[in-house]
């Protein structure tokens, strides 16, 4: 049985709920007991390597196929050649290939052969065109990197130029290969213009042979200066949000396509160049040069919880595209092999959390962070069928991991929708074996949004918590955005059980997209926030831990208006009261709002409100169409307040110290 409505007795306390709904809405008689404490940890990210979020996105690499590891099974047509050009300009002649004789590593199998029989005037070589080519900026300063392999006697000539297509060299650097075995050569490379579209060039300018791989450029400015880190635009506009906690690496990338392809938290630690590169779901592939070091260093960089989720040990029911054919894909991994894979899930929590000598936590230390990085929450599978498999292998997950670190809440799964066969076998076992929180999914209307805010009401206050941990309602509108900011006042008011939650998709690069919508657009120099990205930010750097019912009545409205929404919540640290009001409606809303249980309400107070055409759109064109805007008001124990048609306002109020 699932956990929403379903016996008599659930129907009346919903019904009764929903009386309760609609008496706060039109009440303004208020007391203490109106209040309660909500999780702290309410509103945070969603972050999945889909739609380049990650390579070619977040993670700031500027080589595409650094490594040489594409190839068809990535993406039908790549190659290891994929996104790089021979270069022969100055009527040079020799040869290209690609080997996996000697690699630097055996994770890392693929490599180049450059054999130069003449170099011409200019050298013979190779370039990359980066993600829809280079983007660089006059006088910003870039990390070159190279693995080589001197395969001839004699030393090798090597220049680096960050240049234009046409040719026109924007800043170059060179060396010289010295024999023996794969080194690393380093450098920097000032750009002297500006450029959307450059390439990176790389040429042998004397005879010889030599093996190349991992080659790399980062700009020197990542976000907080992390060597392998993310790009600084993109990092900001993730840290703006101030998420309480980030869910990473996925969704679908997660458990994968196939067991083959079940993301491996091991293979994404250690040197970028030992790293185990796959495919991604989403039809690209994944340098993991974004892992999980990364990712719990990004956490601790913004300020939020890290919540990775690991498979469950079953592949996506969808692998092989068998969506078309009803989601048949799902394969467990053989019980003999869930003792090792359990034990890394072991393991993964000694790397976040362990000390500097323990074995995991060493190698925390060793790539730079000795203290730990306080895991709390671990997701073990993403809306997974609901199959005996399945339910096998997370128990085995499970059990171990509450056995071993009871400290850990681990987050469960409910199947990929708000309701139907996974989500209530979902619950069904979350509830027998206790799970501490399980993770709902939904992609709905706007008006699913707006008419279900009551979801989580009548859930059962015994039962397993909620994360959301993935909604959308299908699109980038005003209107969107505003149905999504209804249903979030739904999520504070029930903030004692709904314990996270995180809109999704996070990222998306224009004219890479996997999946609409999305919460930021980005190319390589924009950064484009939708106006649901606003709705998230304003709820989120606006979030109480106390939740106040009964403060805010619209006047003229019955109250069963689903048009109309609001919350009151105040956060203990600041002591400020947060009274939230959404009007979807064509008309000016009137809302009268009663703090009156509150004492020393500073009336210098602030008002941000985000309204407009409920069809407008943020764009590449137009970034801040949609934009939220703050003026000072004037607050009091009582006053009205007029919300604007299509709109969300956010009052924030101080109250004044005692003398
Ligand atoms: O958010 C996009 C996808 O939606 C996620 O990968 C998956 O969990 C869900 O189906």
């Amino acid at each position: 049985m699932k956990n929403t409505v379903r016996s008599f007795k659930q129907i009346l306390a919903c019904m009764l709920a929903m009386v309760f709904y609609c008496h706060a809405q039109s009440q303004a008689s208020v007391s203490a007991k109106d209040a309660k404490k909500i999780s702290k940890d309410l509103f945070g990210i969603f972050f999945e390597d889909l739609s380049y979020a990650a390579d070619g996105g977040l993670y700031a690499e500027l080589v595409q196929n650094r490594s040489f590891e594409f190839n068809p099974g990535d993406h039908a047509g790549w190659n290891p050649l994929t996104a790089w050009d021979y270069t022969t300009d100055g009527f040079g002649y020799g040869k290209l290939s690609v080997e996996t004789g000697l690699p630097l590593h055996a994770n890392n199998p693929h490599y180049l052969v450059l054999e130069i029989e003449e170099p011409g005037q200019q050298g013979i070589g190779i370039s990359n065109n980066g993600y829809d080519g280079f983007p660089v900026k006059a006088n910003a300063v870039y990390n070159f990197s190279v693995f080589i392999r001197q395969l001839s006697k004699e030393t090798i000539p090597v220049k680096v130029t960050l240049q234009s297509k046409k040719g026109i060299v924007y800043g170059e650097l060179g060396f010289s290969t010295k024999p023996g075995e794969w080194q690393k050569y380093t450098g920097t490379i000032t750009s002297a213009q500006t450029d959307d579209s450059a390439c990176l060039v790389i040429k042998a300018t004397a005879k010889g042979k030599m093996a190349i791989d991992v080659v790399s450029l980062f700009p020197q400015n990542t976000f907080k200066n992390r060597p392998n880190g993310m790009r600084a635009d993109l990092g900001q506009a993730i840290a703006s949000l101030q998420p309480k906690f980030m869910r990473f690496p996925g969704g679908c990338l997660v458990h994968g396509d196939g067991l083959g392809n079940i993301y491996r938290w091991k293979n994404s630690i250690g040197p970028v160049e030992q790293r185990l590169e796959q495919k991604n779901i989403w039809n690209y592939h994944q340098s993991l040069g974004l892992g999980y070091f990364e990712y719990f260093q990004f956490c601790e960089d913004i300020g939020a919880k890290p919540l990775p989720v690991l498979a469950a040990g079953v592949s996506c029911q969808n692998s092989g595209g068998t969506w078309r054919i009803g989601g048949t894909g799902q394969r467990g991994l053989p019980m003999d092999e869930m003792k090792q894979y359990a034990s890394d899930v072991l393991d993964l929590i000694e790397y976040a959390n362990g000390p500097a000598a323990s074995e995991w936590g060493a190698k925390r230390a060793a790539a730079g962070h000795p203290a730990p990085f306080h895991l709390q929450y671990l997701g073990i599978g993403n809306e997974d069928k609901q199959t005996d498999d399945f339910r096998e292998r997370f128990t085995y997950i499970y059990n171990l991991v509450k056995q071993k670190h009871p400290e850990i809440t681990v987050v469960g799964t409910v199947g990929p929708a708000p309701d139907g066969e996974d989500f209530n076998l979902g619950w069904q076992y979350a509830n027998q074996l206790a799970v501490p929180v399980v993770d709902e999914h939904y992609y709905e209307s706007p008006e699913w949004f707006m008419h279900n805010n009551l979801r989580y009401d009548a859930y059962n206050r015994a039962h397993s918590k909620v994360y959301v941990g993935e909604y959308a309602s299908w699109g980038n509108k005003l209107k969107n955005a505003l149905s999504e900011a209804m249903y979030m006042t739904g999520l504070e008011r029930n903030g004692d059980i709904v314990q996270m939650a995180s809109y999704a998709p996070l990222l998306a690069r224009i004219g890479h997209t996997s999946w609409n919508p999305n919460l930021v657009y980005f190319n390589g120099t924009a950064v484009v926030p939708t106006v649901n990205y606003y709705v998230q930010q304003l709820f989120s750097t606006n979030q109480g831990d106390v939740y106040y019912s009964n403060k805010v009545l619209f006047a003229g409205h019955n109250a069963a208006d689903t048009a109309l929404a609001a919350s009151c919540v105040r956060d203990s640290e600041s002591g400020d009261i947060i009274v939230k009001i959404i009007n979807t409606n064509n008309t000016t809303a009137a809302a009268k709002i009663d703090l009156s249980v509150f004492k020393n309400i500073d009336p210098v107070a602030s008002c941000t409100v985000l309204s407009g055409d409920p069809n407008a759109t943020n764009s590449i064109e137009q970034p801040k169409n949609i934009f939220p805007s703050t003026a000072a008001f004037k607050a009091g124990k009582s006053f009205v307040y007029n919300a604007a048609p299509w709109s969300l306002s956010v009052i924030r109020i101080k109250q004044k110290a005692k003398n």
